[in-house]
Protein backbone atom coordinates (compact mmCIF):
# COMPACT_ATOMS: atom_id res chain seq x y z
CA UNK A 1 0.00 0.00 0.00
CA UNK A 2 1.30 3.89 -1.25
CA UNK A 3 1.57 5.45 2.38
CA UNK A 4 0.77 9.10 0.03
CA UNK A 5 -2.39 7.37 -1.14
CA UNK A 6 -3.70 6.72 2.48
CA UNK A 7 -2.13 9.96 3.49
CA UNK A 8 -4.01 11.84 0.81
CA UNK A 9 -7.58 9.73 1.47
CA UNK A 10 -7.30 11.01 5.08
CA UNK A 11 -7.25 14.69 3.98
CA UNK A 12 -10.07 14.17 1.43
CA UNK A 13 -12.54 12.37 3.81
CA UNK A 14 -11.82 14.14 7.05
CA UNK A 15 -9.78 11.70 8.93
CA UNK A 16 -6.52 13.00 9.81
CA UNK A 17 -5.03 17.07 8.68
CA UNK A 18 -1.82 18.68 9.44
CA UNK A 19 -2.33 20.67 12.19
CA UNK A 20 -3.03 24.74 11.87
CA UNK A 21 -2.11 23.88 8.09
CA UNK A 22 -3.69 27.26 7.38
CA UNK A 23 -0.55 28.99 8.76
CA UNK A 24 1.42 26.12 7.02
CA UNK A 25 1.30 23.84 9.74
CA UNK A 26 3.48 22.46 12.68
CA UNK A 27 6.21 19.49 12.16
CA UNK A 28 4.90 16.65 14.13
CA UNK A 29 1.43 17.89 15.13
CA UNK A 30 -1.90 16.60 14.06
CA UNK A 31 -5.63 17.19 13.82
CA UNK A 32 -8.30 14.71 13.75
CA UNK A 33 -11.13 15.44 11.06
CA UNK A 34 -14.67 14.25 12.04
CA UNK A 35 -14.04 10.74 10.49
CA UNK A 36 -10.99 10.86 12.33
CA UNK A 37 -12.29 11.74 15.79
CA UNK A 38 -15.23 9.01 15.60
CA UNK A 39 -12.08 6.57 14.65
CA UNK A 40 -9.45 7.24 17.54
CA UNK A 41 -12.65 6.97 19.85
CA UNK A 42 -14.05 3.79 19.29
CA UNK A 43 -10.57 2.62 19.04
CA UNK A 44 -9.70 4.28 22.80
CA UNK A 45 -13.43 3.36 23.75
CA UNK A 46 -12.79 -0.58 22.60
CA UNK A 47 -9.63 -0.64 24.92
CA UNK A 48 -10.94 1.14 27.56
CA UNK A 49 -14.03 -0.89 27.74
CA UNK A 50 -12.08 -4.40 27.41
CA UNK A 51 -9.10 -3.21 29.46
CA UNK A 52 -11.23 -1.77 32.49
CA UNK A 53 -15.56 -1.80 32.14
CA UNK A 54 -15.28 -5.76 31.59
CA UNK A 55 -13.14 -7.22 33.85
CA UNK A 56 -12.63 -7.32 37.60
CA UNK A 57 -9.10 -6.56 38.34
CA UNK A 58 -8.59 -3.33 36.64
CA UNK A 59 -9.98 0.71 37.50
CA UNK A 60 -8.99 3.85 35.69
CA UNK A 61 -7.27 7.21 36.46
CA UNK A 62 -7.25 10.49 34.43
CA UNK A 63 -4.61 12.46 36.12
CA UNK A 64 -3.25 16.17 35.09
CA UNK A 65 -0.46 16.65 31.96
CA UNK A 66 1.92 18.84 33.92
CA UNK A 67 2.44 17.04 37.30
CA UNK A 68 5.04 18.16 40.24
CA UNK A 69 8.52 17.92 38.11
CA UNK A 70 10.00 15.68 41.13
CA UNK A 71 7.86 12.99 39.16
CA UNK A 72 10.42 13.41 36.59
CA UNK A 73 13.86 12.92 38.15
CA UNK A 74 12.08 9.86 40.46
CA UNK A 75 11.34 8.59 36.77
CA UNK A 76 14.88 9.18 34.79
CA UNK A 77 13.43 11.24 32.17
CA UNK A 78 15.05 14.53 33.59
CA UNK A 79 18.24 12.76 33.36
CA UNK A 80 18.34 10.44 31.13
CA UNK A 81 15.08 10.86 27.98
CA UNK A 82 17.24 12.11 25.79
CA UNK A 83 17.96 10.46 21.86
CA UNK A 84 21.44 11.45 20.18
CA UNK A 85 20.99 13.70 17.56
CA UNK A 86 23.54 15.54 14.65
CA UNK A 87 23.03 18.87 13.09
CA UNK A 88 23.67 19.51 9.37
CA UNK A 89 25.37 22.65 9.54
CA UNK A 90 24.62 23.72 5.78
CA UNK A 91 20.94 22.73 5.91
CA UNK A 92 19.85 23.25 9.44
CA UNK A 93 17.99 20.21 9.34
CA UNK A 94 18.12 17.78 12.40
CA UNK A 95 18.66 13.73 12.40
CA UNK A 96 18.48 11.26 15.25
CA UNK A 97 22.09 9.97 14.91
CA UNK A 98 20.71 6.21 15.78
CA UNK A 99 18.45 6.16 13.16
CA UNK A 100 21.18 7.26 10.72
CA UNK A 101 22.70 4.76 8.86
CA UNK A 102 25.72 5.26 6.24
CA UNK A 103 26.09 4.03 2.95
CA UNK A 104 29.72 3.34 2.44
CA UNK A 105 31.00 3.25 -1.04
CA UNK A 106 34.19 4.41 -2.43
CA UNK A 107 32.77 7.86 -3.72
CA UNK A 108 35.91 9.43 -5.65
CA UNK A 109 34.93 13.37 -6.03
CA UNK A 110 37.56 15.64 -6.63
CA UNK A 111 39.27 17.75 -4.33
CA UNK A 112 40.37 21.99 -4.63
CA UNK A 113 42.76 20.45 -7.36
CA UNK A 114 40.53 17.95 -9.44
CA UNK A 115 42.40 15.07 -7.73
CA UNK A 116 40.03 12.17 -6.80
CA UNK A 117 39.37 11.87 -2.88
CA UNK A 118 37.10 9.38 -1.22
CA UNK A 119 34.55 10.36 0.94
CA UNK A 120 31.56 8.27 2.44
CA UNK A 121 28.03 8.82 1.60
CA UNK A 122 24.98 8.76 3.95
CA UNK A 123 21.36 8.39 3.05
CA UNK A 124 18.24 8.46 5.65
CA UNK A 125 17.02 5.89 2.80
CA UNK A 126 18.45 2.98 4.68
CA UNK A 127 16.98 1.24 7.56
CA UNK A 128 18.04 -1.00 10.61
CA UNK A 129 16.37 -3.64 8.13
CA UNK A 130 18.80 -2.79 5.45
CA UNK A 131 21.50 -2.70 7.64
CA UNK A 132 21.09 -6.22 9.10
CA UNK A 133 20.78 -7.15 5.35
CA UNK A 134 23.74 -6.04 4.32
CA UNK A 135 24.44 -4.19 0.73
CA UNK A 136 21.16 -4.32 -0.79
CA UNK A 137 19.95 -2.88 -4.12
CA UNK A 138 19.25 0.54 -3.12
CA UNK A 139 22.59 0.66 -1.38
CA UNK A 140 23.89 -0.34 -4.85
CA UNK A 141 21.48 1.91 -6.67
CA UNK A 142 22.89 5.09 -4.55
CA UNK A 143 26.30 3.82 -5.54
CA UNK A 144 25.75 3.76 -9.08
CA UNK A 145 24.45 6.68 -8.91
CA UNK A 146 27.59 8.33 -7.40
CA UNK A 147 29.30 6.18 -9.98
CA UNK A 148 31.20 3.99 -7.79
CA UNK A 149 32.90 0.59 -9.25
CA UNK A 150 32.76 -2.48 -8.87
CA UNK A 151 32.61 -2.88 -4.44
CA UNK A 152 28.90 -2.37 -3.18
CA UNK A 153 28.01 -0.34 -0.66
CA UNK A 154 27.64 -1.68 2.98
CA UNK A 155 25.71 0.01 5.52
CA UNK A 156 26.74 1.16 8.53
CA UNK A 157 25.12 2.87 11.99
CA UNK A 158 25.74 6.51 11.65
CA UNK A 159 26.66 6.05 15.82
CA UNK A 160 29.33 2.87 14.99
CA UNK A 161 31.57 5.02 12.09
CA UNK A 162 34.89 5.80 14.44
CA UNK A 163 34.47 9.93 15.12
CA UNK A 164 37.71 10.60 12.91
CA UNK A 165 35.74 9.06 9.78
CA UNK A 166 32.62 10.66 10.54
CA UNK A 167 33.99 13.84 9.03
CA UNK A 168 34.19 11.53 5.46
CA UNK A 169 30.23 11.62 5.91
CA UNK A 170 27.91 13.50 3.66
CA UNK A 171 24.84 14.47 4.62
CA UNK A 172 21.55 13.13 3.91
CA UNK A 173 20.84 16.49 2.17
CA UNK A 174 23.98 17.92 1.09
CA UNK A 175 26.62 17.25 -1.45
CA UNK A 176 29.53 18.18 0.50
CA UNK A 177 31.39 16.12 3.57
CA UNK A 178 31.37 16.96 6.76
CA UNK A 179 28.58 18.78 7.16
CA UNK A 180 27.25 17.53 10.63
CA UNK A 181 27.92 17.95 14.01
CA UNK A 182 28.81 15.75 16.40
CA UNK A 183 26.14 13.40 18.05
CA UNK A 184 24.91 15.82 20.77
CA UNK A 185 22.51 14.47 24.02
CA UNK A 186 18.53 15.71 23.53
CA UNK A 187 16.30 15.70 26.15
CA UNK A 188 12.49 15.26 24.74
CA UNK A 189 10.97 16.63 27.15
CA UNK A 190 8.54 19.99 26.29
CA UNK A 191 9.41 22.81 29.44
CA UNK A 192 7.40 25.67 30.40
CA UNK A 193 7.04 27.45 33.45
CA UNK A 194 4.04 27.53 36.22
CA UNK A 195 3.28 30.61 37.10
CA UNK A 196 3.82 34.22 36.40
CA UNK A 197 7.76 33.91 36.52
CA UNK A 198 10.07 32.06 33.55
CA UNK A 199 12.51 30.97 36.57
CA UNK A 200 14.58 27.57 36.65
CA UNK A 201 12.59 27.69 40.45
CA UNK A 202 9.11 26.99 38.62
CA UNK A 203 10.29 25.04 35.53
CA UNK A 204 7.68 22.23 34.87
CA UNK A 205 7.46 19.46 31.94
CA UNK A 206 4.42 18.42 29.62
CA UNK A 207 4.41 14.57 30.51
CA UNK A 208 5.93 12.74 28.18
CA UNK A 209 4.20 9.57 29.27
CA UNK A 210 0.77 8.81 31.11
CA UNK A 211 2.28 6.18 33.26
CA UNK A 212 3.74 8.21 36.13
CA UNK A 213 0.77 9.43 36.70
CA UNK A 214 -0.30 6.24 37.66
CA UNK A 215 2.86 5.51 39.66
CA UNK A 216 2.73 8.55 41.94
CA UNK A 217 -1.01 8.07 42.35
CA UNK A 218 -0.68 4.23 43.49
CA UNK A 219 -1.53 4.82 46.93
CA UNK A 220 -4.71 6.64 46.76
CA UNK A 221 -5.70 4.18 44.60
CA UNK A 222 -4.70 1.38 47.40
CA UNK A 223 -6.21 3.60 49.93
CA UNK A 224 -10.02 3.76 48.55
CA UNK A 225 -9.96 0.70 49.13
CA UNK A 226 -11.54 -0.52 46.12
CA UNK A 227 -8.35 -2.56 45.00
CA UNK A 228 -6.39 -6.11 45.92
CA UNK A 229 -3.28 -7.39 44.32
CA UNK A 230 -3.05 -8.70 41.71
CA UNK A 231 -5.04 -5.29 39.75
CA UNK A 232 -4.21 -2.61 37.02
CA UNK A 233 -4.54 1.06 37.04
CA UNK A 234 -5.28 2.16 33.37
CA UNK A 235 -4.94 5.90 31.88
CA UNK A 236 -5.72 7.17 28.24
CA UNK A 237 -4.09 10.33 27.59
CA UNK A 238 -2.46 13.38 25.66
CA UNK A 239 1.63 12.69 25.82
CA UNK A 240 4.17 15.08 24.80
CA UNK A 241 7.86 14.61 23.09
CA UNK A 242 9.67 16.75 21.39
CA UNK A 243 10.85 14.20 19.12
CA UNK A 244 14.14 15.12 16.71
CA UNK A 245 12.34 13.60 13.97
CA UNK A 246 9.05 13.44 13.49
CA UNK A 247 7.87 11.94 10.61
CA UNK A 248 5.93 8.60 8.30
CA UNK A 249 2.50 10.63 9.22
CA UNK A 250 0.82 10.54 12.60
CA UNK A 251 3.92 7.65 13.64
CA UNK A 252 6.32 9.67 15.31
CA UNK A 253 4.27 12.89 16.41
CA UNK A 254 5.26 15.01 19.01
CA UNK A 255 1.90 15.22 20.39
CA UNK A 256 0.13 11.86 20.73
CA UNK A 257 -2.15 9.80 23.33
CA UNK A 258 -0.95 7.00 24.88
CA UNK A 259 -3.11 4.15 26.40
CA UNK A 260 -1.62 2.52 29.33
CA UNK A 261 -1.63 0.10 32.14
CA UNK A 262 -0.11 -0.72 35.06
CA UNK A 263 -0.64 -4.10 36.73
CA UNK A 264 0.55 -4.52 40.26
CA UNK A 265 1.19 -8.27 41.37
CA UNK A 266 2.96 -10.40 43.60
CA UNK A 267 6.49 -10.77 42.64
CA UNK A 268 6.43 -13.99 42.76
CA UNK A 269 3.56 -13.98 40.23
CA UNK A 270 4.71 -11.19 38.11
CA UNK A 271 6.37 -13.69 35.19
CA UNK A 272 2.90 -15.40 34.92
CA UNK A 273 1.49 -11.96 34.58
CA UNK A 274 3.93 -11.01 31.99
CA UNK A 275 3.39 -13.58 29.63
CA UNK A 276 -0.72 -13.13 30.05
CA UNK A 277 -0.09 -9.37 29.37
CA UNK A 278 1.90 -10.06 26.35
CA UNK A 279 -0.24 -13.00 24.49
CA UNK A 280 -3.22 -10.83 25.42
CA UNK A 281 -2.22 -7.21 24.16
CA UNK A 282 -1.10 -9.20 20.89
CA UNK A 283 -4.31 -11.13 20.27
CA UNK A 284 -6.70 -8.27 20.72
CA UNK A 285 -5.07 -6.18 17.92
CA UNK A 286 -5.61 -9.60 16.00
CA UNK A 287 -9.30 -9.31 17.18
CA UNK A 288 -10.28 -6.26 15.39
CA UNK A 289 -8.50 -6.88 12.35
CA UNK A 290 -4.72 -6.71 12.18
CA UNK A 291 -3.34 -9.32 10.42
CA UNK A 292 -1.42 -11.67 12.24
CA UNK A 293 1.41 -11.96 9.66
CA UNK A 294 1.58 -8.05 9.69
CA UNK A 295 2.07 -8.47 13.27
CA UNK A 296 4.94 -9.46 15.38
CA UNK A 297 5.91 -10.16 19.15
CA UNK A 298 9.52 -8.96 18.96
CA UNK A 299 11.32 -10.11 22.29
CA UNK A 300 13.98 -7.69 23.54
CA UNK A 301 17.32 -9.09 23.66
CA UNK A 302 19.63 -8.69 27.00
CA UNK A 303 21.08 -6.00 25.82
CA UNK A 304 18.15 -3.83 24.95
CA UNK A 305 16.95 -4.35 28.31
CA UNK A 306 16.61 -1.89 30.81
CA UNK A 307 18.69 -2.52 33.93
CA UNK A 308 15.52 -3.25 36.08
CA UNK A 309 13.37 -5.33 33.70
CA UNK A 310 14.23 -9.12 33.11
CA UNK A 311 11.63 -8.69 30.11
CA UNK A 312 9.76 -6.75 27.41
CA UNK A 313 8.13 -7.32 24.43
CA UNK A 314 7.61 -5.15 21.21
CA UNK A 315 4.39 -6.06 19.48
CA UNK A 316 5.35 -4.58 15.70
CA UNK A 317 3.13 -4.06 12.53
CA UNK A 318 4.30 -4.24 9.02
CA UNK A 319 3.45 -0.32 7.89
CA UNK A 320 4.16 0.61 4.51
CA UNK A 321 7.25 2.48 5.45
CA UNK A 322 8.65 -0.35 7.85
CA UNK A 323 7.90 -2.54 10.70
CA UNK A 324 7.52 -0.85 13.39
CA UNK A 325 6.71 -0.59 16.82
CA UNK A 326 2.54 -0.36 17.78
CA UNK A 327 2.87 -1.16 21.99
CA UNK A 328 5.25 -2.60 24.41
CA UNK A 329 4.63 -4.84 27.43
CA UNK A 330 7.52 -4.16 29.92
CA UNK A 331 7.55 -6.26 32.96
CA UNK A 332 9.47 -3.23 35.26
CA UNK A 333 10.09 -5.18 38.71
CA UNK A 334 9.63 -2.55 41.77
CA UNK A 335 11.58 -0.57 39.73
CA UNK A 336 9.10 2.57 39.46
CA UNK A 337 7.26 2.51 42.58
CA UNK A 338 10.75 2.29 44.10
CA UNK A 339 11.68 5.37 42.57
CA UNK A 340 9.06 7.39 43.69
CA UNK A 341 9.46 5.88 47.35
CA UNK A 342 12.56 7.29 47.13
CA UNK A 343 12.09 10.83 45.78
CA UNK A 344 9.10 11.54 47.67
CA UNK A 345 9.79 9.70 50.88
CA UNK A 346 6.35 8.16 51.46
CA UNK A 347 5.57 4.66 52.05
CA UNK A 348 4.45 2.65 48.78
CA UNK A 349 4.38 -0.72 50.09
CA UNK A 350 1.50 -2.42 49.80
CA UNK A 351 0.29 -4.78 52.79
CA UNK A 352 -1.26 -8.45 51.47
CA UNK A 353 -3.99 -9.19 53.41
CA UNK A 354 -3.48 -12.94 52.61
CA UNK A 355 0.01 -13.18 52.72
CA UNK A 356 0.36 -11.14 55.99
CA UNK A 357 3.45 -9.67 54.34
CA UNK A 358 3.99 -5.82 53.41
CA UNK A 359 6.32 -5.43 49.47
CA UNK A 360 6.84 -3.80 46.93
CA UNK A 361 4.55 -4.89 44.22
CA UNK A 362 6.09 -5.91 40.75
CA UNK A 363 4.47 -3.69 37.51
CA UNK A 364 3.95 -5.02 33.76
CA UNK A 365 3.20 -2.09 31.71
CA UNK A 366 1.50 -2.86 28.37
CA UNK A 367 2.06 0.53 26.97
CA UNK A 368 -0.10 1.33 23.67
CA UNK A 369 -0.50 4.38 21.43
CA UNK A 370 -3.59 5.80 20.34
CA UNK A 371 -2.21 7.04 17.40
CA UNK A 372 -0.40 4.26 16.60
CA UNK A 373 -2.90 2.32 16.47
CA UNK A 374 -5.21 4.36 14.48
CA UNK A 375 -2.74 4.68 11.77
CA UNK A 376 -2.27 0.67 12.01
CA UNK A 377 -5.95 -0.16 11.68
CA UNK A 378 -5.93 3.01 8.42
CA UNK A 379 -3.15 1.44 6.69
CA UNK A 380 -4.71 -2.33 7.42
CA UNK A 381 -8.12 -1.13 6.46
CA UNK A 382 -7.18 0.57 3.10
CA UNK A 383 -7.76 -1.61 0.15
CA UNK A 384 -8.38 -0.92 -3.86
CA UNK A 385 -10.85 -3.80 -5.42
CA UNK A 386 -12.56 -3.91 -8.72
CA UNK A 387 -16.72 -3.56 -8.25
CA UNK A 388 -18.65 -3.34 -11.49
CA UNK A 389 -15.33 -2.92 -13.78
CA UNK A 390 -14.09 -0.22 -12.22
CA UNK A 391 -11.33 0.42 -9.23
CA UNK A 392 -12.71 1.32 -6.22
CA UNK A 393 -11.06 3.01 -2.75
CA UNK A 394 -12.37 1.22 0.60
CA UNK A 395 -11.72 0.92 4.01
CA UNK A 396 -12.37 -2.09 5.19
CA UNK A 397 -12.55 -1.39 9.40
CA UNK A 398 -13.90 -3.74 12.03
CA UNK A 399 -17.26 -2.57 12.79
CA UNK A 400 -16.50 -1.75 16.12
CA UNK A 401 -14.13 0.62 14.66
CA UNK A 402 -16.07 2.14 12.05
CA UNK A 403 -16.87 6.10 11.97
CA UNK A 404 -20.37 5.38 10.80
CA UNK A 405 -22.12 2.74 11.20
CA UNK A 406 -24.56 2.63 8.78
CA UNK A 407 -25.53 5.35 5.71
CA UNK A 408 -29.37 5.57 5.07
CA UNK A 409 -30.01 6.61 1.46
CA UNK A 410 -33.42 6.96 -0.58
CA UNK A 411 -33.05 5.71 -4.20
CA UNK A 412 -34.60 8.96 -5.59
CA UNK A 413 -36.00 12.30 -4.16
CA UNK A 414 -39.52 11.84 -4.88
CA UNK A 415 -42.31 9.34 -4.20
CA UNK A 416 -41.72 9.61 -0.36
CA UNK A 417 -38.86 7.63 -0.05
CA UNK A 418 -36.91 10.68 1.51
CA UNK A 419 -39.41 10.89 4.21
CA UNK A 420 -39.34 6.95 4.81
CA UNK A 421 -35.35 7.28 4.62
CA UNK A 422 -35.18 9.80 6.96
CA UNK A 423 -37.90 8.37 9.65
CA UNK A 424 -35.19 5.32 9.64
CA UNK A 425 -32.67 7.16 9.96
CA UNK A 426 -33.57 9.15 13.37
CA UNK A 427 -34.68 5.65 14.77
CA UNK A 428 -31.06 4.54 14.00
CA UNK A 429 -29.33 7.47 15.18
CA UNK A 430 -31.02 7.65 18.35
CA UNK A 431 -28.44 4.42 18.93
CA UNK A 432 -26.12 4.39 16.14
CA UNK A 433 -23.57 6.65 15.02
CA UNK A 434 -25.14 6.88 11.22
CA UNK A 435 -25.16 9.04 7.66
CA UNK A 436 -28.19 10.51 6.10
CA UNK A 437 -27.36 11.27 1.99
CA UNK A 438 -30.04 11.98 -0.62
CA UNK A 439 -27.29 13.64 -3.09
CA UNK A 440 -26.10 12.07 -6.07
CA UNK A 441 -26.13 8.83 -7.92
CA UNK A 442 -26.47 5.46 -5.53
CA UNK A 443 -23.69 4.50 -6.61
CA UNK A 444 -21.50 7.36 -6.06
CA UNK A 445 -23.31 7.39 -2.66
CA UNK A 446 -21.70 3.42 -1.81
CA UNK A 447 -18.59 4.73 -3.01
CA UNK A 448 -18.19 7.63 -1.04
CA UNK A 449 -19.14 5.82 2.37
CA UNK A 450 -17.42 3.14 0.89
CA UNK A 451 -14.16 5.61 1.33
CA UNK A 452 -14.90 6.58 4.47
CA UNK A 453 -15.55 2.99 6.13
CA UNK A 454 -18.95 2.78 6.48
CA UNK A 455 -19.93 -1.46 7.02
CA UNK A 456 -23.61 -0.62 5.58
CA UNK A 457 -25.90 0.90 3.73
CA UNK A 458 -29.63 1.22 3.79
CA UNK A 459 -31.63 2.33 0.90
CA UNK A 460 -35.19 3.23 0.55
CA UNK A 461 -36.39 2.08 -3.14
CA UNK A 462 -38.87 1.05 -5.16
CA UNK A 463 -39.73 -1.79 -3.66
CA UNK A 464 -40.05 -0.05 0.29
CA UNK A 465 -42.97 1.53 -1.06
CA UNK A 466 -44.77 -1.75 -2.41
CA UNK A 467 -43.30 -4.44 0.19
CA UNK A 468 -42.20 -2.12 3.02
CA UNK A 469 -38.60 -3.52 2.75
CA UNK A 470 -34.89 -2.06 2.48
CA UNK A 471 -31.74 -3.08 0.86
CA UNK A 472 -29.26 -3.35 3.40
CA UNK A 473 -25.48 -3.63 1.19
CA UNK A 474 -22.33 -5.17 3.00
CA UNK A 475 -19.10 -2.77 2.28
CA UNK A 476 -16.97 -5.14 2.05
CA UNK A 477 -18.36 -7.89 -0.59
CA UNK A 478 -21.20 -5.89 -1.95
CA UNK A 479 -23.72 -8.50 -1.47
CA UNK A 480 -27.44 -7.03 -0.65
CA UNK A 481 -30.37 -8.44 1.18
CA UNK A 482 -33.53 -7.29 2.03
CA UNK A 483 -35.07 -6.31 5.80
CA UNK A 484 -37.98 -5.22 6.73
CA UNK A 485 -37.77 -1.51 7.31
CA UNK A 486 -39.65 -1.84 10.62
CA UNK A 487 -36.53 -4.55 12.07
CA UNK A 488 -33.79 -1.97 10.77
CA UNK A 489 -32.25 -1.44 14.48
CA UNK A 490 -32.47 -5.10 15.16
CA UNK A 491 -30.62 -5.97 12.43
CA UNK A 492 -28.28 -3.64 12.29
CA UNK A 493 -27.49 -4.07 15.91
CA UNK A 494 -27.04 -7.79 14.86
CA UNK A 495 -24.57 -7.15 11.97
CA UNK A 496 -22.60 -5.01 14.40
CA UNK A 497 -22.35 -7.63 16.88
CA UNK A 498 -20.84 -10.17 14.26
CA UNK A 499 -23.91 -11.54 12.75
CA UNK A 500 -22.96 -13.09 9.27
CA UNK A 501 -24.18 -11.41 6.59
CA UNK A 502 -27.35 -13.25 4.80
CA UNK A 503 -26.01 -15.43 2.21
CA UNK A 504 -22.33 -15.26 3.21
CA UNK A 505 -20.08 -18.40 3.64
N1 LIG B 1 5.48 4.18 29.65
C1 LIG B 1 6.22 3.49 28.66
C2 LIG B 1 6.31 4.24 27.39
O1 LIG B 1 5.89 5.38 27.28
P1 LIG B 1 7.17 4.03 24.94
O2 LIG B 1 7.60 2.81 24.18
O3 LIG B 1 8.07 5.20 24.96
O4 LIG B 1 6.87 3.50 26.42
C3 LIG B 1 4.65 3.59 24.44
O5 LIG B 1 5.74 4.48 24.41
C4 LIG B 1 3.82 3.73 23.18
O6 LIG B 1 3.46 5.11 22.98
C5 LIG B 1 4.56 3.33 21.90
O7 LIG B 1 4.50 1.94 21.67
C6 LIG B 1 3.77 4.10 20.86
O8 LIG B 1 2.59 3.40 20.51
C7 LIG B 1 3.39 5.38 21.60
N2 LIG B 1 4.35 6.46 21.25
C8 LIG B 1 5.53 6.70 21.81
N3 LIG B 1 6.13 7.76 21.23
C9 LIG B 1 5.29 8.20 20.26
C10 LIG B 1 5.33 9.27 19.30
N4 LIG B 1 6.35 10.12 19.24
N5 LIG B 1 4.28 9.41 18.45
C11 LIG B 1 3.22 8.57 18.51
N6 LIG B 1 3.13 7.55 19.40
C12 LIG B 1 4.14 7.36 20.26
Amino acid sequence: MDMDKLVSLCKRRGFIFPSSEIYGGLNGFWDYGPLGVELKRNIKDAWWRDNVTLRDDMVGLDCSIIMNPKVWEASGHVGGFSDPMVDCRTTKERYRADQMYVFVTRYPRPDDKGQPVESWLSGLGASAEDAAEGPTKKANKLAKRYGTPDAPATILPYLDIDPSDRAKVVGPSTDEPGTLTEPRSFNLMFKTHVGALESESNVAYLRPETAQGIFANFKNVVDTGRVRIPFGIAQVGKSFRNEINPRNFTFRSREFEQMEIEFFCRPEESAEWYAYWRKNRFQWYVDHGLQSDRLRLRDHDAEELAFYSTATADIEYAFPFGVSELEGIAHRGAYDLGQHQKFSGKDLTYFDEEKKERYLPHVIEPSAGADRATLAFLCEAYQEDQVGGETRTVLKFHPRFAPIKAAVFPLVKRDGMPEMAEKIYRDLKRQFNVFFDEKGAIGRRYRRQDEGGTPFGITVDGQTIADGTVTFRDRDSCRQWRVASANVVEALRDLLDGQAIPGAE
